[in-house]
């Protein structure tokens, strides 16, 4: 009875250890046009099963997924004439599925770990704008006690200052870069003398983005306020334009 009970508490521990509980992450498109979310994986972890999909207006798809990490973004003006390309956050792949390419800056990201932390019994998870923005986004977990929804629901595009923008062919902006892209100077990228937390404080571009979303990730070292954890068990709603 007692070696039974051992070998229970033993498969349980290893079930927990190895990240077997699966979640099921939905995406949901509350934009006003089709969007194709991308997906990238960390490496070292098992795979998500998609790594590119469309998603149109108002629809909504899920997927099951354990002991992931990675990265999610989504693609919007996309065609598919010759190959598919997307005017925002593309991944450069030709094709639906970005295939372990991840986003061309400027792209607002949702990052995550699952079964993180010392007893690996934690997912972390948070949306950065250190590679800039193109639409807003916002992660919802279902369930996990303490949890905590973070979101960027402005429009950073109608506040991204000329030298950042990305304009469509309308004249619009349709995208938004970091100062790190666009001047690639130490100060703006955390590099050099400025590589640690101590060192590189807020600049004027990310205070921009860390007003418009100050859930957001604005610049590399802007963790205090920008990472969110919840017990691994949860399952996570991830919504664009909302
Ligand atoms: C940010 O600061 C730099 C350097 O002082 C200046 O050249 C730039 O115009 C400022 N930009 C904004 C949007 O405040």
């Amino acid at each position: 009875m007692e070696t039974k009970l051992f070998l229970l508490i033993l498969l349980l521990a290893f079930i927990m250890i190895s990240g077997s509980f699966s979640a099921t992450f939905t995406f949901e498109n509350k934009c006003p046009y089709t969007v194709w979310p991308g997906i990238l994986t960390n490496p070292g972890v098992p795979p998500f099963p998609s790594t590119g999909f469309e998603l149109q207006n108002r629809a909504s798809q899920s997927f099951n997924a354990q002991g992931w990490a990675g990265r999610f973004w989504a693609r919007t003006d996309c065609t598919n004439t010759e190959k598919f390309t997307c005017a925002t956050a593309d991944c450069g792949s030709g094709q639906i599925g970005c295939n372990g390419a991840g986003a061309i800056p400027p792209a607002s990201l949702v990052e995550m770990t699952m079964n993180g932390g010392a007893n690996r019994d934690t997912d972390f998870y948070d949306i950065s704008l250190v590679d800039g923005f193109n639409l807003p986004l916002s992660v919802t977990p279902q369930g996990g006690s303490g949890c905590k929804p973070v979101s960027c629901e402005a429009d950073v595009n109608s506040l991204c200052p000329t030298e950042l923008s990305v304009k469509g062919p309308d004249g619009n902006n349709i995208a938004c870069k970091s100062a790190c892209l666009v001047f690639n100077q130490p100060q703006y990228c955390c590099t050099g003398q400025f590589g640690s937390p101590t060192t590189c404080p807020p600049t004027n571009y990310s205070k921009i983005f860390k007003d418009a979303c100050p859930q957001a990730y604005s610049y590399a070292y802007d963790d205090k306020t920008s990472t969110f954890t919840c017990p691994t068990g949860a399952n996570y709603l991830i919504t664009f334009c909302s």
